[in-house]
């Protein structure tokens, strides 16, 4: 079981804006149009380049001598499997790090490795960098384990950490790439040989970083990759599992103070509220939009119990909880349904959404509601709110997806001209449409 399960949730949960950008096509559009992009978490699009086709039995077009490796940052290839020769451990040497460059290992194949190397760190923002490291401590926390604590007040929207993957390896490959006898990754290993190429990459990390890979909870080397890793598609395509060490020390909570993404391989973790010294920096393993039973299975699938607040408070708030995460997919039902109809849409109905999200502390994905909120008052021809939602779900879409989110682009040009943008008044009381 791998962290695909955000990533997918906040997909499907934006289906519904997806219907009210597309019903606005008709008009002439200066203003980037809302196209909606999830997270990069799902799809890390590292290009290598325009592939040749691939066979088994020729040498991958992308391989590389060692020197040439070595001239691009990496040490390799080793320890190749001799049943897939192309799939091999490759090491990042240490001297071609950038300043805050962390040990990186990699089991991939040429083709995905010339476009791990060819990587660049995403752009954080102007004058934004990751807070001290001794701005944050960890700590023993009865039952769970190790947790990571604020040092300070962490404000808002500061970034905790950027941070390249301690391993990364291929998992598989299209499904129209994985012909019999195809080289197709991890996935296409048995236990054994998986336990026998991951040790071998783990132990050409440091000692510290090899201890912080296998303090994570797991058991081996597999069990270790099969509970905390991260999935992402290299090259468009090629499915990847990155363990970022560090990152799994953030304990699990379903309402939690930082929101992730992962961008070209780097893990991001941004501050979603105020956060104060001593409190527990947190991340959801899950989407936070699904009731507490279905949060329970979900965390139990993966070999813990949901333990955080949200869980664990009296039931007559468990149930307000659940009645409030009932009322959002309410909501967002009867959007799609008044899309589809072309009905008026009830004035306060974007207010709604985002006040249900607030209350319910749904602080990493607020960006959503803003946006929406957003759209609705400008279809409905209310100008000032319109203005106010779209500034709010700017910062907000910043936070989560980082400086250069088309929705951020789309939503500051509704803030700032909103009489243009292609949401404008087509649903203002019958005569737009
Ligand atoms: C990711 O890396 C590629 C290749 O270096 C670069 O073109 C692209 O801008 C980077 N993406 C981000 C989000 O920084
Ligand atoms: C926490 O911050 C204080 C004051 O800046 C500093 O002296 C201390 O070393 C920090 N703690 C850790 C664990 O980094
Ligand atoms: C696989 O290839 C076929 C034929 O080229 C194509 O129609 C299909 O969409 C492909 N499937 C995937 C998952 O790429």
């Amino acid at each position: 079981m791998t962290r695909l399960l955000s990533g997918l949730a906040v997909l499907s949960s934006l289906t519904s804006i997806q219907v009210l950008a597309s019903q606005a096509a008709t008009k002439q559009d200066p203003i980037p149009a809302c196209e909606w992009h999830p997270p990069l978490l799902q799809n890390v699009c590292l290009n290598s380049a325009s592939s040749p086709e691939q066979s088994t039995t020729k040498p991958s077009p992308f391989s590389k001598t060692r020197s040439e490796w070595a001239k691009l940052g990496w040490d390799g290839p080793n320890d190749c499997l001799p049943t897939m020769p192309d799939y091999c451990v490759y090491t990042r040497i240490p001297e071609s790090e950038p300043a805050s460059g962390s040990p990186f290992v990699v089991i991939s194949t040429a083709k995905s490795m010339t476009a791990i190397a060819g990587s660049t760190p995403p752009f954080l923002g102007k004058n934004k960098k990751p807070v001290s490291p001794r701005d944050v401590y960890t700590q023993e926390f009865p039952g769970k384990g190790t947790g990571v604590v604020a040092n300070r007040t962490i404000k808002k929207g500061e970034i905790i950490k950027a941070e390249m993957p301690t391993l990364l390896l291929q998992f598989d490959m299209p499904d129209n790439d994985s012909k019999p006898g195809a080289q197709n990754g991890a996935n296409e290993l048995s236990r054994e040989e998986r336990l026998g190429i991951y040790g071998k990459a783990v132990e050409r990390l440091d000692e510290v970083s090899k201890k912080k890979f296998m303090r994570q909870v797991g058991g081996d080397v597999v069990g270790i990759v099969d509970k905390n890793s991260f999935r992402l598609f290299v090259d468009g395509d090629e499915g990847h599992l990155g363990v970022w060490a560090d990152v799994s020390l953030f304990n699990h909570d379903c309402r939690p103070n930082t929101h992730y993404r992962i961008q070209n391989l780097t893990h991001i973790t941004v501050a979603v509220r105020d956060i104060l010294p001593g409190e527990e920096l947190t991340v959801s393993y899950i989407e936070g939009t699904i009731p507490y039973a279905e949060r329970q299975e979900r965390l139990e699938s993966w070999g813990f119990k949901c333990a955080c607040h949200a869980c664990t408070q009296d039931l007559s708030q468990i149930a307000q909880s659940d009645a409030r995460l009932k009322a959002i997919t309410g909501i967002e039902e009867e959007l799609e349904q008044l899309v589809k109809s072309g009905d008026d849409f009830p004035q306060d109905i974007g207010d709604r959404l985002v006040q249900l999200y607030v209350d319910e502390r749904l602080d990493n994905y607020i960006a959503h509601a803003y946006t929406k909120a957003a759209l609705l008052k400008s279809m409905i021809g209310n100008k000032k709110d319109a203005i106010k939602y779209a500034n709010m779900a700017v910062e907000a879409l910043e936070r989560e997806y980082g400086p250069d989110t088309k929705d951020g682009d789309a939503m500051r040009g509704l803030a700032e001209r909103t009489e243009e943008h292609w949401s404008w008044g087509v649903r203002m009381g019958g005569w737009a449409m």
